[in-house]
C-alpha cells in the first residue's frame, strides 16, 4: 500500500495552495477535452482527489467516478456541491478495482509521479487498460520539462519556490 501524502491538514488548505489550479483558465480546457474524449461513455479519474476536474465534468453532463488514495481528499470532495454524488472508491490507482468500464480513464496534474518506480507506473497503465471499453482511452497530463534549463557549460541554477529566478 502507497503511503498518504494528503492527509487531513493537506487535503484542507490543498484547493487554496494550488488556487490557480482551480483558475477557470486552467480547468476549462481540460474539461473541454475530457469532455470530447468521453462522448456518450463514463469517466474514470485516477487519483480525483478534491475533484478540481471530475465535478465540472460531471456539470458538462458526463458520468465521473473516482479512485483516491486519501479518505481526507475525498471528505473535501464531499463538502462541495455535486461531491457527494460522484462514485469514489478509495484505493491505490495501481491496483484498485471498480466495477464498470468506461470509455474515458484520465489523471492529471502530474499525478503519475506520485507513482515512483516503472513497476508502479506500469501497473498503473495496466489498471487504466483493464477500466477502457474497446476504443476507449487513458489520458496521463503531464508537464514536460525543458529540454535544457541550464546554459552550456552551467552545472546548477539559483531558485526561489517553485520558480526560477527571473521567471514571473
Ligand atoms: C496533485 S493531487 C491531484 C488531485 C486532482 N486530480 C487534481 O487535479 O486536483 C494528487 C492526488 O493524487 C492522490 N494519490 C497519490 N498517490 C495515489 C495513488 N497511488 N492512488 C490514488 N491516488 C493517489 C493524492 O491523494 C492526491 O489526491
Amino acid at each position: 500500500m502507497f503511503e498518504d501524502h494528503f492527509g487531513p491538514e493537506i487535503a484542507q488548505s490543498y484547493d487554496e495552495s494550488v488556487a490557480e489550479m482551480f483558475d477557470p483558465a486552467a480547468v476549462e480546457p481540460a474539461v473541454g477535452v475530457l469532455t470530447e474524449l468521453a462522448g456518450d461513455g463514463r469517466a474514470l479519474e485516477f487519483a480525483i482527489g478534491t475533484g478540481r476536474i471530475a465535478l465540472p465534468l460531471a456539470a458538462h453532463g458526463v458520468a465521473v467516478c473516482g479512485i483516491e488514495l486519501s479518505e481526507a481528499m475525498v471528505e473535501q470532495l464531499r463538502q462541495k456541491p455535486g461531491g457527494r454524488e460522484l462514485p469514489v472508491t478509495v484505493g491505490d490507482m495501481a491496483s484498485t478495482s471498480v466495477e464498470d468500464t468506461f470509455g474515458l480513464v484520465y489523471l492529471v496534474f502530474n499525478t503519475i509521479g506520485n507513482l515512483t518506480t516503472q513497476d508502479e507506473q506500469v501497473a498503473c497503465f495496466s489498471n487504466a487498460a483493464s477500466h477502457l471499453e474497446p476504443g476507449g482511452c487513458f489520458v496521463v497530463e503531464v508537464g514536460v520539462p525543458e529540454i535544457r534549463r541550464l546554459p552550456h557549460g552551467e552545472r546548477h541554477v539559483v531558485s526561489r519556490g517553485q520558480r526560477p529566478l527571473g521567471h514571473r
